[in-house]
């Protein structure tokens, strides 16, 4: 067997998958978020060595008598700061990817490195998010703190150090800190010294499927696992997840939807330059890249909706009810923008809208814009990568909006491309897994295990005159940004 750890922002998920691909067991242990002030979000490090410990431990005492695991990866929320002193011990709780005290830091930074040579460098845009803006902070407001620190890393690396005790942060990971010249895979010199960060502050750089260590003998005896259990370096989330979804080669994109949404398109090279307008950051397979643009409120809005004016009903009436209704709702279009939006308006302050809206209206037609409105959204992410001169054609969908017939044909129609569904979906444990099979040699490529671990089950291919129909309302669609922005400003 392998294990893929899946840390993420509520609980850690532990899969045990076996040699045919096959999840055979899953253990999930939650753990807090403290928001301690408005725009804080925090977690306590030792919280996840100490769920993930219990979720190994529940895993092993169900494993058969004789079976080994070989492996043992890593899929980790990104962004989040863990600052350690020269024991090796936290200085403070973690400071993570949602959390948005870091506005000012990220003018800073764009001030002191410069704008373009901040995107040339580091291929993203300085978002509160992101971990060098918290560092910037800690600086500034803690500065006892910072002068204690002697190395940083990202939370999947702090588990990973309790568990095998090696002290490094792997590419794809790395490429969120805004730290990191994506393209050449080294910390960058100039953007620590321009933004007054110590080089040696950042750990030691891996790639994603590279040894790191093994299980270490007191956490053996804790766990379960056993010592002979070699550990691989992991992965950023969305990286995993776009292993976990087969997401391994040229003309494939991943389109999923949870609570954001998330459009992520494999890139063979690092050296675009989308001036920072989507994320791109390096792959779970060192050798590549992936582009990357976010809906802040994907199935954030459809819920909202629903436990605003539909909560006598299930999500599935809800859907049935926009099944109802017609393409284009009726007249109706509805930008997402509950909680502002990231890609390609990063923009906390904009709000959502409803337009059209007349008398005959009913609530599934209302239901039907909310969900054409996210696909809009996801779909401006889809259009960057064009202009850039890509094809998309194969879009894999997972998430909330693969889980009905109705959202999955929205998307092939707005997207223009075949939106096929996983068999299987397992997301980004899945991904970690991949990475500990192929660490511990069962595979020699990524590409050749996620042929037999990922399958694929529907295709919903575009109807050309949806297409059309939808092509004129995305055009509307992305006039109403410019139209309702002085509204919130
Ligand atoms: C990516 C991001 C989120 C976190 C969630 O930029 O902020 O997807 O990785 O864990």
């Amino acid at each position: 067997y392998v294990v893929g750890v899946d840390l993420g922002t509520s609980a850690v998920k532990v899969l045990l998958v076996s040699q045919e691909g096959d999840v055979v067991d899953e253990v999930s242990k939650d753990y807090p978020l403290y928001h301690d002030q408005p725009g804080y979000s925090e977690q306590d490090p030792e919280d996840w060595v100490k769920q993930t410990k219990a979720a190994l431990k529940e895993l092993t005492d169900r494993l058969d008598a004789g079976s080994t695991i070989d492996g043992l990866s890593f899929s980790g929320q990104m962004h989040g700061l863990v600052l350690l002193d020269a024991d090796r011990r936290p200085l403070r709780r973690a400071i993570l990817w949602n959390d948005t005290r870091t506005t000012a830091e990220c003018r800073e930074i764009e001030e002191l490195v410069g704008l373009n040579r901040l995107h040339e460098l580091t291929k993203n845009p300085a978002l509160e998010g992101f971990t060098l803006p918290k560092l910037l902070w800690v600086k500034k407001h803690e500065p006892e703190v910072f002068a204690q620190a002697d190395v940083f890393l990202l939370p999947k690396d702090y588990v990973r150090y309790r568990l095998a005790g090696d002290l490094s942060m792997d590419y794809s990971d790395a490429a969120g800190t805004l730290l990191l010249n994506v393209a050449d895979k080294e910390w960058s010199k100039e953007v620590c010294e321009k933004t007054g960060i110590p080089f040696d502050l950042c750990p030691n750089l891996v790639g994603s499927e590279e040894k790191t260590g093994t299980i270490l003998e007191d956490v053996a005896s804790e766990t379960g696992l056993t010592t002979a259990t070699q550990v691989f370096a992991g992965g950023a989330d969305n990286a995993c997840g776009a292993i976990g979804a087969g997401i391994l080669e040229d003309g494939l994109t991943l389109s999923s939807t949870g609570t954001s949404g998330v459009v992520l398109s494999y890139e063979a090279t690092g050296d675009k330059d989308f001036q920072g307008q989507v994320h791109y950051f390096n792959h779970g397979d060192s050798s590549a890249y992936y582009t990357m643009g976010v809906t802040l409120a994907a199935g954030y809005s459809l819920s909202w909706f629903k436990d605003t004016f539909a909560d006598d009903i299930s999500f599935e009436a809800l859907v049935d009810e926009a099944k109802q209704s017609k393409i284009g709702a009726k007249g109706m279009l509805f930008t997402p923008y509950i909680v502002g939006e990231r890609t390609p308006h990063p923009d906390s302050a904009i709000r959502a809208s409803f337009i059209g809206a007349h008398a005959s209206h009913n609530r599934g037609d209302f239901a039907r814009a909310v969900i054409e409105g996210i696909t809009f959204s996801l779909n401006e992410s889809v259009q960057i990568f064009r202009n850039k001169g890509k094809t998309i054609s194969k879009v894999v969908a997972s998430g909330g909006g693969a889980k009905s017939d109705l959202w999955l044909q929205i998307q092939a129609d707005v997207f223009n491309a075949d939106v096929v569904t996983l068999s299987n979906e397992q997301g980004p444990g899945m991904g970690a897994a991949i990475l500990a099979a192929v660490g511990s040699g069962w595979y020699p490529t990524l590409k050749d295990c996620a042929k037999d671990f990922v399958s694929y089950d529907k295709t919903y291919s575009p109807i050309e005159e949806n297409v059309k129909t939808y092509q004129a309302l995305f055009n509307l669609y992305q006039d109403v940004y410019h139209q309702t922005k002085s509204l919130n400003h």
